[in-house]
């Protein structure tokens, strides 16, 4: 049995750390086994791993998220303080976080994502058109253009900007979560981030003399209490919805369908019976969830497991953990597209909950069901796959499946 000083500490608890890569849920059970409210004395963040501490934690109203209220040195503050540029939604506290919220907040209501179904089929089956080899790269080929073209769409950019698209979403995400980028990384990342600005103001600008029925135009448009958005808060939410939206229902896509492929059996059962799918996806959240961790700042000492936690520090609650915790689900790490329970802690909770959690379980939902309706025989391919080292979030960087049994 380990001792609390054998237990993991800072980079060893990110994707950055090539054991926690290749069994995240192994190193986690062990935290909440022997520590459920771990004290990350390098990284300076609270980790918190049991399924009910995380609930409370994302669904606590009076904590906070802005990271200029955590205590200095504490991981909030050093790695996420975005420095003077607009904040988007996630790192914003009330009453600020409630009025952009509500502003953007229409288009991405279960109806008015209900409506976005035949425009995301018809861009799932122009993806597919493009496969025709025996093997292929389910993420650059299958999972990552998806939703970039549907949140292209979306926001009503034209169709021939959407490769740079993906390509700046991608550096920014390598920057955006990760307390230890690279040189490279910063680098990319900063003139990604120009050029995304630099096209979206461009975009505004057009749209404020044309204003048209895309998103972009609505939040142009969007007035709450006579407040407008400014041309830096609507830029600052694209970015997010960029960012937040985009890898990671791509890797939603990739990870849910490792484990079908992981899991033949399962994978039989859905073939034979498609309607299966809603709860195949929220099994694949609850399984491998795209994102391992949020995080909240204590507006006040917090005691949870019996452990007290001073004001201004940070909390790391593991959705990961959680979604494993064998408190909560039988048999939790089993892949069951019938489990009975599958609601999870993968979009979160409380006033940040996932704006497009969705979006992101349609995409998933039409995304599987076409590829298996395509490629019946699909299995693993001969290039294997590999788990990115960006941390909070888990996907892979390539996974290569054949199409033929
Ligand atoms: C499988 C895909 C996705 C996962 C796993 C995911 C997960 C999350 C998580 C964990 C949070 C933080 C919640 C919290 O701290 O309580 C979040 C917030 C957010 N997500 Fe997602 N997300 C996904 C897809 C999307 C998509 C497609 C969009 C939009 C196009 C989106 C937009 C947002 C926004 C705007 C927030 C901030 C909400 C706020 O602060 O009020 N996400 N997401």
């Amino acid at each position: 049995m380990m001792s609390y000083t054998d237990l993991p500490q800072g980079i060893e608890i990110t994707a950055l750390d090539p054991h926690f890569r290749e069994d995240p849920y192994g190193i986690l059970r062990n935290l909440r086994d022997q520590s459920p409210v771990h004290e990350d004395t390098e990284l300076k963040r609270f980790i918190y791993t049991r399924h009910d501490d995380v609930k409370n934690i994302l669904r606590d109203k009076d904590l906070w998220s802005d990271p200029r209220k955590a205590n200095p040195g504490s991981f909030t503050r050093e790695f996420l303080g975005s420095g003077d540029e607009e904040p988007s939604m996630l790192m914003m506290d009330e009453p600020n976080h409630r009025r952009l919220r509500s502003l953007v907040s229409r288009p991405f209501t279960p109806a008015a994502v209900e409506k976005w179904r035949p425009r995301t089929r018809e861009v799932i089956q122009r993806v597919l058109a493009k496969i025709s080899d025996d093997e292929f790269d389910l993420i650059a080929d299958y999972a990552g253009p998806i939703p970039t073209v549907v949140i292209a769409e979306m926001l009503g950019v034209d169709p021939a900007m959407h490769g740079d698209f993906k390509r700046w979403s991608d550096l920014l995400i390598k920057v955006s979560f990760n307390p230890l980028p690279s040189e490279d990384e910063v680098k990319n990342g900063e003139t990604a981030a120009d050029d995304l600005n630099a096209f979206f103001y461009a975009e505004i600008e057009k749209r404020r003399q044309d204003l048209r029925g895309d998103l972009l135009s609505d939040m142009i448009r969007a007035e709450e209490d006579g407040e407008k958005l400014s041309a830096e808060e609507i830029i600052s939410q694209c970015n997010l919805l960029l960012i937040a939206g985009n890898v990671t229902t791509t890797d939603l896509i990739g990870n849910g369908t490792r484990a079908l492929l992981d899991h033949p059996e399962q994978l039989a059962k859905l073939q034979a019976d498609p309607t299966l799918i809603k709860n195949t996806v929220e099994e694949m959240l609850r399984f491998d969830s795209p994102v391992t961790n949020s995080g909240r700042i204590a507006n006040r000492t917090i005691e949870l497991s019996g452990c007290p936690v001073n004001t201004g520090e940070s909390l790391l609650a593991s959705l990961a953990a959680a979604n494993r915790d064998g408190a909560v689900y039988p048999d939790p790490d089993k892949f069951d597209i019938e489990r009975e329970d599958t609601h999870h802690q993968s979009f979160g909770g409380g006033r940040h909950l996932c704006l497009g959690a969705h979006l992101a379980r349609l995409e998933a939902q039409e995304a599987v069901l076409a590829l298996l309706e395509r490629f019946p025989g699909i299995k693993h391919g001969t290039g294997g796959f590999e788990y990115a080292s960006v941390p909070s979030f888990r996907g892979m960087n390539y996974f290569w499946v054949a199409t033929r049994s």
